[in-house]
């Protein structure tokens, strides 16, 4: 799929602002820093489409983008930075929350992790949570291009993969990717593709 067209709707502070839901939409989400507003720049190769910064915390709204006039793109707040009150923290949780479990057009969620680190925790609690609560969800792997020796990548990824199943009895779907290289983007772009036509097939009838 060609991303012809990319532009930024609007911020919402909770999902009641968030725009009508007229089309299919997909949303990044993981641990601050993770990559989430720079995979978005990097699928619809837009530079500063959404913002970027190395202080964690940057995106603190659920940020709307419409492609192709056809679905939306969401980059949602981080979670897990260290440097935050706990009442933030509670706040984010809840609009996290809320909008994964109350937005009827969301069709897959894609849950970040950095490639480089064994698995954390906080991701392993979170997608534990959505499997609790039924929400579909896909891994992307970030910054691949950071493990620069052979058999980095797939070494890194047999670990995550090793703890994950602990908890799971398969792999979900998932990819392995980096924004600077565009590794793996082709490959997320057409799964996102495929899960949209499925959509539009049925809520045709
Ligand atoms: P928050 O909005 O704070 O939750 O962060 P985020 O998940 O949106 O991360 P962001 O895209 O802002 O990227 C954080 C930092 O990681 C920036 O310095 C990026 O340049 C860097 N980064 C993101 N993706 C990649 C990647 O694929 N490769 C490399 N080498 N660096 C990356
Ligand atoms: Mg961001």
């Amino acid at each position: 799929m060609e991303v012809n067209e990319a532009v930024f709707v609007k911020s919402s502070a909770n999902v009641k602002e968030c725009p009508d839901g007229v089309f299919p939409e997909h949303a990044f989400i993981g641990r601050s820093n993770v990559g989430k507003s720079s995979l978005i720049n990097a699928l619809t190769d837009r530079k500063k489409l959404a913002k970027i910064s190395g202080t964690p915390g940057k995106t603190k709204l659920i940020n709307h983008f419409r492609i192709n006039n056809n679905w939306f793109l969401v980059d949602l707040p981080g979670y897990g930075w260290a440097k935050v009150s706990k009442k933030d923290k509670a706040e984010f949780e809840k609009l996290i929350r809320s909008y994964i479990l109350q937005r009827e057009n969301l069709l897959s969620l894609y849950v970040l992790v950095d490639i480089r680190h064994k698995a954390q925790q906080i991701d392993l609690e979170f997608m534990q949570w959505l499997g609790e609560n039924n929400i579909p969800f896909c891994i992307v792997f970030t910054k691949a291009d950071k493990l620069k020796r052979i058999g980095e990548v797939e070494k890194s990824f047999e670990r995550f993969k090793e703890e994950f199943l602990k908890e799971w009895e398969d792999m979900p779907e998932y990819f392995i990717t980096s924004s600077v290289n565009k590794a793996g983007l082709d490959e997320l772009l057409l799964y996102i593709n495929k899960v949209n036509k499925l959509y539009f097939e049925n809520n045709q009838r």
